[in-house]
C-alpha cells in the first residue's frame, strides 16, 4: 500500500492519524535513508498518541520515552547504534514486557534485540519535497490502524 506526501505537513498529518487510531502493543519500524521523513512521521504519530509539546529527535540519546494517557511511547533512532547489545544498556528490556508504542528508526541496526514489528513504514523521496510511503503490514491487527485510504494511483494492495 502506498501513500504520497506533497509536503512535510502531509507526512506529519498521516502519522498523527495513525497515532490516533492505533492501539498498544504497537511496534512500528520506520525505514529509509537519511532525510526521507522518518522522524517527521514519528513526531506525527507521537502527537496523535497524545504526547504533548515538542518531540525531540533521539539522534544522540538513541531513545526517548514518553508517558501518555494511552500508555508508554518509545521513540528510537538506531542510526548511531554500534552494536545490538548496546540496546540492553539503554534499558529497552524494561519495556519489552509491557504494552507500549514503539517507533523505531533504523531498525536494521538492532536486529535480534527488538520486538517484532506490526507495521513497517518505508519512506523514500520521489522528487524534492515530495516523499512516498510504502506500508508493509506484518500483523493483521495493524491493518485496522491505517488512517487514510491509499493514494489512488499508488494503491497496489
Ligand atoms: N513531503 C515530505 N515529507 C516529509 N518530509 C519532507 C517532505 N518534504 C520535505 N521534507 C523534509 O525532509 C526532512 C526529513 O527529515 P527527517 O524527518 O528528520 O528524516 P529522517 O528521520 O528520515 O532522517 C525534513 O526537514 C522535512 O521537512
Ligand atoms: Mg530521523
Amino acid at each position: 500500500m502506498g501513500w504520497s506526501f506533497p509536503d512535510p505537513e502531509a507526512c506529519h498529518a498521516w502519522g498523527k492519524g495513525l497515532g490516533e487510531t492505533l492501539t498498544i502493543p504497537a511496534v512500528i519500524f520506520l525505514e529509509g535513508d537519511l532525510g526521507v521523513g522518518k522522524t517527521t512521521l514519528a513526531q506525527g504519530v507521537l502527537r496523535g498518541f497524545g504526547v504533548p509539546g515538542r518531540v525531540k529527535s533521539p539522534t544522540y540519546t538513541l531513545i526517548e520515552s514518553y508517558a501518555t494517557a494511552h500508555g508508554p511511547a518509545l521513540h528510537l533512532d538506531l542510526y548511531r547504534l554500534s552494536d545490538g547489545e548496546e540496546l540492553e544498556f539503554l534499558g529497552i528490556r524494561d519495556y519489552l514486557d509491557e504494552a507500549a508504542l514503539w517507533l523505531i528508526e533504523w531498525p536494521e541496526r538492532g536486529v535480534g534485540f527488538l520486538p517484532e514489528p506490526d507495521l513497517r513504514l518505508r519512506l523514500s523521496i520521489a522528487s524534492p519535497g515530495h516523499h512516498r510511503l510504502e506500508v508493509l503490514l506484518a500483523t493483521a491487527r495493524a491493518a485496522s490502524w491505517l488512517p487514510f485510504p491509499p493514494a489512488g494511483e499508488e494503491h497496489d494492495g
